[in-house]
């Protein structure tokens, strides 16, 4: 099969088109032959081996997997012989560590697959996964429904896109912040009020909110503290300038009302699940800014990395016509 491998850490242009075995689905798992996936963040995290310490668990000196790729869309080809939930035929969608970028691929059945929701394709079903698990993980403490208001900082992102409608599903009231050409999709995505940081700075508009969430990983609990009603929850994705949001989440414990939180991702079967429903019900939709056919995945992820993508970036696999909207 064809797949885009690398073989040592590095910029976009050590991801390389080869052919390599096809893997082969152990007892529990299905092999998906894949239709989409995407590039985003922490692939590219993976590839640079950023921050350092990742190293200690993709590989010390190189990669110890070779094949990047978290977000999958596809059909299964093949089930182990322990595989009860799927079979042949089954169009799935899910996210996993690695090994996406490829024709095709394996996940475990109990893992963060399920069927892909009616009525979606496949591009758009790759889309989805990895920022509303990221931001569904984030914001499972925040207490967000009716009556509590949330601030959701870089709104435009994959993380943002999918935190603006979550929280609209919660019944929260949202307010979102981007810049100017992406004001117009936040507020198609349920945002309740929207503030242009080219224009506003909304530490200094003198509103206050339950919960500030940085999808981004650019603001910081210090500049919003005063952004945060008392009792107010700073969440981050990120560990922030020279990694101070542990020690600030440590001391926001026992200093003041306001706390701080770092978000850790789980990707869970259950949320998936949760996510297809909501799809399904027309709660909640993919944002895809452009596609990229798998053998252009050096452009896609050079254009991943300029931080300054809408929503996501696919990779179409099998059935790609290598046009779809990329520039
Ligand atoms: N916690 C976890 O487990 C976990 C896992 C993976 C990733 N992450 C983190 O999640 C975060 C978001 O990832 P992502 O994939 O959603 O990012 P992304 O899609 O690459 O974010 C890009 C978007 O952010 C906007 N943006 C860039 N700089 C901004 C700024 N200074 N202020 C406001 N908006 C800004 C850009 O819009 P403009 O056009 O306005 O620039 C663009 O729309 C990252 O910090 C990443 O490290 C966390």
């Amino acid at each position: 099969m064809r797949a885009v491998v690398y073989d040592r850490y590095g910029p976009p242009e050590v991801l390389r088109l080869e052919e390599v075995e096809c893997p082969v689905p152990q007892d529990d798992e299905i092999l998906v032959k894949v239709h989409a996936t995407t590039v985003n963040r922490t692939d590219c995290g993976w590839r640079k081996a950023e921050p350092f310490f990742v190293r200690y668990f993709i590989g010390l000196r190189r990669p110890k997997r070779r094949i990047l790729g978290m977000e999958l869309a596809g059909v299964v080809e093949a089930v182990g012989p322990a595989v009860t939930e799927f079979e042949v035929g089954d169009e799935v969608f899910g996210v996993k560590g690695f090994g996406a970028h490829a024709e095709y691929t394996c996940i475990r059945e109990q893992g963060a697959v399920a069927r892909k929701p009616t009525g979606m394709s496949f591009d758009e079903a790759a889309a989805v996964c990895d920022g509303a698990l990221i931001a569904r993980s984030c914001l499972r403490n925040a207490d967000l429904r009716p009556g509590r208001s949330i601030l959701v900082y870089g709104a435009s992102g994959s993380v943002g896109t999918a935190a603006v409608q979550l929280a609209r599903d919660l019944g929260a009231e949202v307010t979102a912040v981007c810049d100017t050409k992406n004001l117009e999709l936040v507020r198609s995505l349920g945002a309740d009020h929207v503030v242009d940081y080219l224009q506003q700075d909304f530490t200094k508009n003198g509103e206050t909110y339950d919960v500030v969430f940085d999808a981004v990983g650019k603001h910081s609990f210090r500049r919003s503290r005063r952004s945060l009603k008392p009792g107010g929850l700073f969440v981050d994705t990120d560990l922030g300038f020279m990694w101070h949001l542990p020690l600030v989440v440590l001391a926001t414990r026992w200093i003041g009302d306001k706390k701080a939180v770092l978000g850790i991702t789980k990707y869970t079967k259950a949320d998936v699940l949760h996510l297809k429903e909501l799809i399904e019900a027309g709660k909640y939709r993919a944002v895809i800014d452009r596609r990229f056919p798998l053998e252009d995945v050096v452009q896609a992820t050079r254009y991943v990395e300029t931080g300054q993508k809408t929503g996501n970036v696919v990779l179409t696999v099998a059935g790609g016509n290598g046009t779809g909207d990329a520039p």
